[in-house]
């Protein structure tokens, strides 16, 4: 919808002196809560002038003290980060031996006293990385200048839990590889378009890989599920909306040949569409963005050769020629797992049915100028299979499928200051290794909206939200299947003031949060939220807590 304003901020001059403590609703992390755990800060930072001054850059190394260096139970990151004034919405990636790890966005400040928040996310997943000493970093591109003075004040620390008879080391990879920039001194996502390409050698003894695929759309993508197919663009003003309709697919090629896809969900960054309704309940997925999951292990044989090979990454469109915009951000993980043998592995891909491109379809009619309709779909279906033989004789047949459907149907009415979405986008992702379940990723991510101008000098809106995130992930075999369920409604009206600082907004946002897992963990929130611009304050009318992992 902005795509002028690119994300906007509010202004609320909070008239009681106190910090706001914002935040999104999410399960703590599983840690055992019985055995030692050693805290360690890794980066204590004011983002200010960030664009400029870089990533906060720094050496982590295992601590030597708190249980044997690599078999930890689980390992978490607090994220912490305070500010006062104005600012826009930031991306934060995190970098930690040239694999991200983590992507975030941060919360809008509010002068007066500020904002807090903190997230505590799982990191036992990437424990090969935490078990030598490497580069950690943090990139977070922030700007100062006349009417915007946010600094995000961060502090991250790390908790490895010792682990014990009761609580067993995590799972855990041989190996893990980037698919990214390999920089030293960024963020190592890549930007697309176009598409990201670089060379993986894998051991010869690798028997199995799976992939963690990171993407967000950021400037004219930030919103490009409000984007309107190239069709229908000259139909409506450049200042409503962008080009390259509401379709995004996020692929991982192998030599040239689709191993998996994403249909990416939607996060809304805190300055999305009117940022007083996510103060103080972020959007689900605002600090830990939602990554996918691909198992690549048909490949194997294929990639036991030794040599080099090209892993692509990239996002594409409906339109015939598949573009988008520029500013997808993209990275992805391959956790590999070895033989128990240095011998090589061998065997053969005996089925590759996927198509470059997702089937797609763009309809729709214009009735005047601001005024039409379009629907995209695109379906989606992989097939790849292969018999894998591991150097110690260990016969796999691996199987993995994908089967998405996606729908995007907009309207735009009133010289288009009227726009609609009702988005579905729901799939299920299976791979097995001899029958059994080694990736499952069941999910349905619908998002509806209203977004209403008052008028043509595009100042003052009126937005409604309703999206869910529901989603049943086997991400792999190293970790447990969970079942998440979120459900979130906002309203609210904005006016954008004559200067940076004048802006002024209201909402609503009432959230509904499920969470359970294999292991009997269970967790579940419902929080509601009034923002109100009549006595500058935020009430929260229901906020009840439940499940085992309650604190
Ligand atoms: C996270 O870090 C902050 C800042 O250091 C600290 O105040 C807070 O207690 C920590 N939270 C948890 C759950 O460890
Ligand atoms: C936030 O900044 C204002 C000045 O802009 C100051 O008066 C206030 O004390 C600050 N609050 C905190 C908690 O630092
Ligand atoms: C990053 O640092 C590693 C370790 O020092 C080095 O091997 C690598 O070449 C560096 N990468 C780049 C892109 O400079
Ligand atoms: C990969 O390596 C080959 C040589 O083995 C080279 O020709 C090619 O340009 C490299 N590709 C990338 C993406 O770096
Ligand atoms: C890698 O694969 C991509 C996608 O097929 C292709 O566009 C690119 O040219 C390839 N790069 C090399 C160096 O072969
Ligand atoms: C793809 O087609 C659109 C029009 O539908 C055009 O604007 C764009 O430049 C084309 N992109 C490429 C890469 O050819
Ligand atoms: C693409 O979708 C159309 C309409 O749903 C269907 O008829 C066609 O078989 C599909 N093609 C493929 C390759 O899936
Ligand atoms: C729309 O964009 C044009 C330039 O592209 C600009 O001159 C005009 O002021 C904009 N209108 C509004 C209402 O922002
Ligand atoms: C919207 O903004 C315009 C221009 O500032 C103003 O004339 C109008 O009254 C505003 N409408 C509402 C409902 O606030
Ligand atoms: C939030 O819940 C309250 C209480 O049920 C309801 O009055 C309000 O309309 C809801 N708001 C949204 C945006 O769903
Ligand atoms: C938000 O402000 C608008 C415009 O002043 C008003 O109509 C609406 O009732 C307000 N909503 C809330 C939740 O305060
Ligand atoms: C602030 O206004 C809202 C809506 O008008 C109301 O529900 C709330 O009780 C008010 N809060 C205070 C502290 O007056």
């Amino acid at each position: 919808m902005f795509s002028l304003l690119w994300s906007i901020f509010l202004l609320l001059s909070s008239s009681r002196a106190s910090v706001i403590q914002d935040f999104q609703v999410a399960q703590p992390p599983v840690v055992p809560a019985d055995t030692k755990s050693c805290t360690v800060e890794i980066i204590s930072h004011d983002f200010a002038n960030s664009f400029a001054d870089g990533p906060a850059i720094t050496q982590l190394n295992p601590p030597q003290d708190c249980g044997s260096v690599g078999s930890w139970a689980a390992i978490t990151l607090n994220l912490t980060v305070t500010t006062n004034g104005t600012q826009f919405d930031r991306l934060g990636i995190f970098t930690f031996h040239n694999v991200e790890i983590w992507r975030t966005s941060t919360f809008e400040p509010t002068i007066g006293d500020g904002i807090i928040w903190t997230y505590i996310k799982d990191v036992t997943q990437y424990m090969p990385l935490f078990s030598q000493p490497g580069e950690f970093l943090l990139e977070l591109d922030n700007l100062i200048e006349t009417g915007l003075d946010g600094v995000y004040f961060t502090i991250v620390a790390a908790t490895y839990y010792e682990s014990s008879t009761d609580h067993p080391p995590a799972k855990k990879a041989d190996m893990i590889i980037p698919l990214s920039t390999l920089s030293n001194t960024t963020g190592d996502d890549a930007s697309v378009p176009p598409a990201f390409s670089l060379n993986v050698t894998v051991p010869k003894n690798t028997v199995a890989i799976y992939a963690e695929l990171f993407a967000s759309g950021n400037g004219l993508e930030e919103d490009w599920f409000l984007n309107v197919p190239d069709e229908f663009f000259p139909d409506i003003s450049s200042n409503i909306t962008s080009s390259h309709d509401g379709f995004r697919e996020v692929r991982l090629l192998i030599d040239g040949l689709v191993a998996g896809v994403a249909f990416p969900y939607i996060t809304v960054f805190s300055g999305g569409f009117i940022p007083s309704f996510w103060r103080p309940i972020g959007s689900y997925g605002v600090a830990e963005l939602p990554t996918y999951f691909v198992d690549v292990s048909p490949f194997v044989p294929l990639l036991t050769d030794g040599s080099p090979h090209n892993f692509t990454l990239d996002v594409v469109s409906a339109e015939t020629n598949h573009t988008i915009n520029s500013n997808w951000f993209v990275s992805g993980i391959l956790q590999v797992i070895l033989d128990t043998t240095s011998e090589p592995t061998t065997g053969r891909m005996t089925v590759h049915s996927a198509s470059d491109y997702a089937n797609t379809s763009i309809t729709g009619f214009a009735t005047d100028f601001g005024h039409f309709d379009a629907t995209v779909t695109a379906t989606r279906d992989i097939h790849i299979e292969a018999d894998i033989r591991s150097g110690s004789d260990q016969l796999t047949h691996v199987v993995w499928k994908q089967d998405l459907r996606f729908t995007n149907i907009q309207t735009y009415r009133n010289n288009g200051l009227l726009a609609t979405l009702t988005q579905t986008s729901y799939g299920n992702s299976s791979s097995t290794h001899n029958g059994v379940a080694v990736l499952s990723d069941i999910f349905s991510y619908p998002f509806s909206t209203n977004f209403d101008y008052l008028d043509e000098t595009l100042t003052n809106w009126t937005s409604s939200i309703d999206h869910s995130y529901d989603r049943v992930l086997l991400p792999n075999p190293l970790r447990m299947v969970s079942t998440i369920s979120n459900h979130q409604t906002t309203d609210g009206f904005f006016q954008l003031g004559s200067d940076k600082s004048g802006n002024f907004g209201n909402g609503t946002n009432n959230n509904t949060f499920s969470y359970s897992d294999a292991e009997g963990n269970t967790y579940t929130r419902r929080v509601n939220a009034i923002n109100s611009n009549f006595n500058d304050t935020i009430t929260i009318p229901l906020d009840e807590v439940g499940g085992n992992l309650a604190p």
